[in-house]
């Protein structure tokens, strides 16, 4: 009776902390964090070039030792401009093809296109909310509820960035110069045999 009548009489408080925390650490990442703090797009900026974005983000050119990203292009994705003709069929345990711009790849889940992430309202993340960045890295999903991240996107590792990272990471993508470049969406599987074949 009394240890009952204990946790009734603490639920009401223990409700009104939830909510409360509920709704500060919503609206901390619900709303645009404003401006970030130098620390803050430094560290994101940080992330990003040692985590890869550019590897996939960026189209590679050839430069003098090889093929490198393009950085007059950076983190501006598949470009939408280059036409590409089928992928190869693979062959034995080769099932993944890449663009020489490391922007396109064919693989079993059809052909993927790497995402504007420069803040260009139209073509990148500038209409995207620190919300919407984080959801789309924590499920998978576009926005959090939309279609399914393709690979090669590495979302089973960077699903376990903290949220801090994160936010850093989305900070610093809102300080990188915007590109217009509309990235094509993804082609799904191939049903039948490709031209290169027979
Ligand atoms: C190995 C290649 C690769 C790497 C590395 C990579 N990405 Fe991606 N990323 C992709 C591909 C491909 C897509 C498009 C997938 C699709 O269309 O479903 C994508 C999509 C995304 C999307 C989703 C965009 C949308 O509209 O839903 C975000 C956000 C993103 N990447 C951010 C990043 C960030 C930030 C990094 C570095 C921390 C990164 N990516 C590193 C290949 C990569």
């Amino acid at each position: 009776m009394k240890r009952s009548t204990l946790v009734k009489s603490s639920l009401p408080a223990s409700i009104a902390a939830a909510f409360t925390w509920f709704a500060l650490s919503g609206s901390a990442l619900a709303a645009d964090p404003g401006k970030p703090s130098a620390d803050k797009v430094a560290r994101g900026k940080y992330l990003v070039t040692t985590s890869g974005c550019n590897d996939c983000h960026t189209p590679w050119t050839m430069g003098a030792n090889g093929p490198e990203p393009d950085y007059s292009r950076m983190l501006s994705g598949h470009p939408e401009k280059m036409e590409l003709p089928p992928a190869p069929k693979p062959v034995g345990p080769w099932i993944v093809s890449a663009a020489a711009t490391n922007t396109a790849w064919s693989g079993p889940w059809g052909v993927s296109f790497t995402a504007n992430l420069t803040p260009d309202p139209e073509t990148g993340l500038g209409k995207w909310t620190l919300r919407n960045f984080v959801d789309t890295i924590r499920t998978g999903r576009h926005m959090g509820r939309g279609r399914p991240i393709l690979p090669p996107m590495p979302i089973p590792m960077y699903k376990n960035f903290t949220d801090e990272d994160l936010e850093a990471i989305y900070s610093y993508l809102r300080t990188i110069p915007p590109v217009k470049n509309a990235v094509p969406e993804p082609l799904p599987p191939a049903i039948a045999p490709t031209a290169s074949k027979q």
